[in-house]
């Protein structure tokens, strides 16, 4: 799809993967809506993405009503939407059962769930309905919806458990949900980063990075989050990538700790 002022809504978008894939959906011709639930980081992002009509929307990616009321607002200013970035989430770090002997909070468990899995469903599913609105286009395509998992969705470490349940459901759920779209003509693939270098992971002690780093095979850093955004970019321009997880990691399988 040619991303030319085409609109796409990215969650996540005040910051890390998210704040870099709108800044080159924007480079690249479109209009992002961004929705974060941080206002203040929310508004800087659009203020800094350089594109006059986006706009940023405070949301909470798990709230059915305010995810559907949303796109209906989109909808009714732009009339479309074509691609939607799904970044929005949260890690934990905890173990099946911890150090006292104590079994994982499933409270915990259940707020990841929500937030990183359900989330991103809820979203995906109302951006489907929108997309399955516009006509299609000179490649039959109707829209483009990019989910991020992870590497923990297939090497998990110790205390990724509830993260890694979650990353490993978005990705079970790509193929299913390209092929339930594929009559509408809107395409499912999902991401699978690696380590990246999003503001939490830079504020981790100089050590822990260059741990991090000797695993991985090459090139020997970071990802960086632009090419996060760049494989947005290509997932979305290239029409015959479907029902796809794709690692972007440099090579790197965790090890257990
Ligand atoms: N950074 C990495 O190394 C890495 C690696 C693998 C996967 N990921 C995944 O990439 C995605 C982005 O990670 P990041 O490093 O850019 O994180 P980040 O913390 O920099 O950005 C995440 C954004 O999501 C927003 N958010 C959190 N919960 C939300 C909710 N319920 N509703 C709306 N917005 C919400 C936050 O406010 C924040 O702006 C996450 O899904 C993460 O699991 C990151």
């Amino acid at each position: 799809m040619n991303i030319n002022k085409k609109i796409a809504v990215v969650t996540g978008g005040a910051s890390g993967l998210g704040r870099a894939a709108s800044q080159l959906l924007v480079d690249a011709g479109a209009t992002v809506i961004i929705f974060d639930m941080n206002e203040s980081a929310g508004e800087q992002a659009v203020a800094e993405l350089g594109a006059g009509s986006s706009r940023y929307m405070q949301l909470d990616v798990s709230n059915g009503p305010d995810v559907e009321s949303a796109f209906e607002n989109i909808l009714e200013e732009f009339g479309r939407v074509d691609v939607c970035v799904n970044c929005a989430g949260i890690g934990i770090a905890a173990k099946t059962v911890d150090r006292e002997g104590q079994p994982h909070d499933l409270d915990l468990y259940r707020k990841v769930i929500e937030v990183n899995l359900i989330g991103t469903f809820n979203v995906a599913r109302c951006a489907a309905a929108a997309m399955a609105k516009n006509e299609p286009d000179e490649k039959t395509e109707r829209g483009v919806i990019i989910n991020t998992a992870s590497i923990a969705a297939f090497d998990g470490q110790m205390g990724q458990v509830a993260y890694s349940a979650t990353k490993g459901g978005i990705v079970g759920m790509t193929l299913p949900m390209a092929r339930d779209l594929a009559k509408q003509g809107i395409r499912i693939n999902t991401i699978a980063p690696g380590v990246m270098a999003t503001p939490l992971m830079l504020a981790a002690p100089e050590h822990v990075q260059d741990g991090i780093v000797a695993n991985i095979p090459f090139p020997k850093r970071l990802g960086e989050p632009s090419e996060f955004g760049q494989l947005v970019v290509h997932i979305t321009e290239n029409s015959y990538l479907n029902g796809e997880t794709i690692r972007l990691d440099g090579g790197v399988r965790m090890q257990p700790r």
